[in-house]
């Protein structure tokens, strides 16, 4: 979904007059026509569940106590997800960790001068760098597979150590790789190429609603969810937790980021579709759950 079609659900559900949702969602008559016509579903769909999401936060936090909890699926003996998802493309490697000169910023320090950053130099990072931000953030410093387990342990918590985030990186500016939207993966630690077609850093851009920050950072980190991990351990309260991972993920990026003089800035608001569509993701399985850009600083 681009920010149009966005616009024009969101002020048409709203109860805009026709011109102020051309005005609005900034489009023309021959846009709001097309969408009149090829959207009626998408609107019946908003209407039907608006009176359900207007409480669901509450109802979330309500129905996720331990009062409604089922035996999960690990108890009942289903089998295990994997530890990190198979991902195929062209492998780009990453300076090992072992080789890495760790950064000698004090710990109080990066916490004292944390904030959030939008505003980056031209610089390029260099891969030792990024090594390191992933290294922080998102690295398996262990990880141990038997039939009925799958787990990896990180610089992170995670709740169980399931660790059903994962990472992808939109590279804009990194010494010796080429822009493109890139995986992770925090057992090899390695970069697996995912898309590197012209339109993907526009997307993502589009998908975080135009925030300039995305377009001028050296690298975006975007986090992704693969609730199973979590649920198969602890059923629906896990949703609870997917969220919970994400922020400490997020705060090693920024504490890693002041520490080799670069800065951070999460964002929450994106487009849900837009961004689970750039990605190739279902939005069910997977989906989009946070994201953080980061550059060097001005
Ligand atoms: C969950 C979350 C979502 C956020 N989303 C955005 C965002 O979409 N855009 C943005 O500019 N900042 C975003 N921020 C950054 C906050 O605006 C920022 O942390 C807050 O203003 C406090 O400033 P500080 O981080 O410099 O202390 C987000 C922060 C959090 C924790």
């Amino acid at each position: 979904m681009d920010m149009k079609t966005f616009g024009y659900l969101y002020y048409k559900t709203r109860g805009y007059a026709h011109d102020d949702i051309l005005k609005n969602a900034e489009i023309t008559e021959e846009e709001y026509e097309f969408f009149e016509k090829n959207l009626q579903d998408v609107l019946k769909e908003i209407e039907t569940l608006r009176p359900v999401a207007e409480n669901i936060g509450q109802d979330f936090v309500r129905l996720t106590r331990y009062i409604y909890e089922r035996e999960s699926d690990q108890t009942l003996g289903v089998q295990r997800p994997d530890a990190v998802k198979a991902r195929v493309g062209e492998i780009v490697s990453l300076p090992a960790i072992g080789t890495l000169t760790m950064p000698d910023m004090p710990l109080a320090k990066a916490i004292e001068q944390r904030r959030s950053r939008r505003e980056y130099s031209q610089e390029a990072l260099k891969q030792e760098e990024l090594s390191f931000l992933l290294w922080a953030s998102s690295w398996a410093r262990d990880f141990r597979s038997t039939e009925r387990m799958e787990l990896t342990f990180r610089n992170v918590p995670s709740a169980g150590s399931r660790h059903p985030i994962e990472t992808f990186l939109d590279i804009r500016r990194v010494e010796g790789i080429k822009p493109g939207l890139y995986y992770y993966h925090p057992i090899k630690h390695c970069l697996i190429l995912y898309d590197n077609s012209e339109q993907i850093a526009a997307k993502i851009h589009e998908g975080c609603m135009f925030q300039e920050m995305i377009s001028n950072a050296a690298v975006n980190f975007i986090l992704t969810a693969v609730p199973y991990r979590t649920v198969w351990r602890y059923g629906q309260r896990g949703y609870r937790y997917l969220y919970l991972d994400a922020g400490h993920i997020g705060q090693n990026i920024h504490l890693a980021a002041e520490a080799i003089d670069a800065g951070a800035c999460m964002i929450g608001a994106f487009l849900d579709e837009a961004m689970n569509e750039a990605l190739g993701l279902d939005g069910i399985e997977e989906f989009v759950i946070y994201i953080s850009s980061v550059g060097k600083k001005p």
